[in-house]
């Protein structure tokens, strides 16, 4: 076998210290049952709704827990640096209340966020997993801290602190893990927005009123449904977590994500209903010759 020259060794992926931790979790199928039980108990309580919607972050435009999580990390890391710069306790003490106050609401967003998630990939599941619990570990950590404190036991508040901090940076990096390398929570069409010149994706007589119809743009999953006024096309993979479109029910111009429930506009890919938080890129189409076609809508 050949040597390998130092281009290929230039193309060999950078490993990291956690790389091979993350990956013994990703792996790790002792904590299916768990997570699976967990993940469809929280599924079965947060239902399409509401309630889901504000802590899924419909109304915000993306998710909320990541920046609730700012508030989190940012406080209790604010107390870790006041007891290493010396300063009061009593400042420390309130940042450690205001990041406990503030762990109850971003536990949710992040629960749900993960339940939405954990259907479809096995890794996510996991890592998810371990990551809520090194939340917790570290949450108890913090308000032990805080118990000590006020009962006049600084030096103890101060070693719980500085335990809650090693635990909740390494579940930070395993939520880094989850959103920036396996990809839970942004826009599932943010790099496919579709073909922006007229495309073919079928004959026109295929089309049938009122019955949704999924097609290929280019490499872009289109889904298309024929009304009285015309010939609607949205983007087919939803941007919540990824399910096509057309394997949901369409009642009038809504299509409802056969998933998590999302609704659409199939007229302009509009949010109606959550927990999506971005909406669906929409297509002009036109009809010649027997085809349909489509491009990337350019009404604004
Ligand atoms: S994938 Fe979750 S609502 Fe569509």
């Amino acid at each position: 076998m050949p040597a390998s020259t130092s281009s290929e060794e230039d193309r060999t992926p950078a490993s990291t210290p956690l790389r091979p931790v993350v990956e013994a979790l990703e792996q790790m199928t002792a904590l299916d049952s768990a997570g699976k039980t967990i993940g469809k108990a929280v599924r079965d309580r947060l239902r399409p709704g509401g309630f889901k919607d504000a802590i899924s972050g419909t109304w915000f435009g993306h998710a909320v827990h990541p920046p609730l999580t700012d508030v989190v990390i940012g406080s209790f890391l604010g107390a870790s640096l006041l007891d290493l710069l010396g300063a009061d306790d009593k400042s420390a003490q309130r940042l450690l209340g205001v990041g406990l106050a503030a762990a109850l609401p971003t536990a949710v967003t992040g629960v749900n966020d993960w339940a939405d998630t954990e259907i479809a990939d096995e890794a996510v599941r996991r890592v998810g997993l371990v990551h809520a619990s090194a939340n917790v570990s570290a949450l108890a950590l913090y308000a032990a801290s805080l118990t000590a404190r006020r009962s006049g036991s600084r030096g103890r508040g101060v070693a719980l602190t500085l335990a809650g901090t090693t635990v909740m940076t390494v579940s930070g990096y395993l939520g880094g893990h989850m959103s920036y390398v396996r990809g839970v929570g942004p826009n599932q069409t943010a790099f496919d927005p579709g073909p922006g010149e007229w495309t073919v994706v079928g004959d026109s007589a295929t089309f049938k009123d009122g019955e949704p119809h999924a097609a290929v743009a280019e490499d872009t999953p289109v889904l298309l449904v024929r009304h009285g006024d015309g010939l609607h096309a949205i983007h087919n993979r939803c941007s919540h977590r990824g399910c096509s479109l057309s394997e949901g029910k369409v009642e009038g111009h809504t299509v409802t994500c056969p998933c998590h429930g999302s609704r659409f506009d199939v007229r302009d890919g509009s949010i109606i209903g959550g927990p999506a938080t971005a909406p669906q890129p929409a297509f002009e189409t036109r009809e010649r010759e027997g085809k349909v076609e489509i491009r990337l809508s350019r009404r604004g």
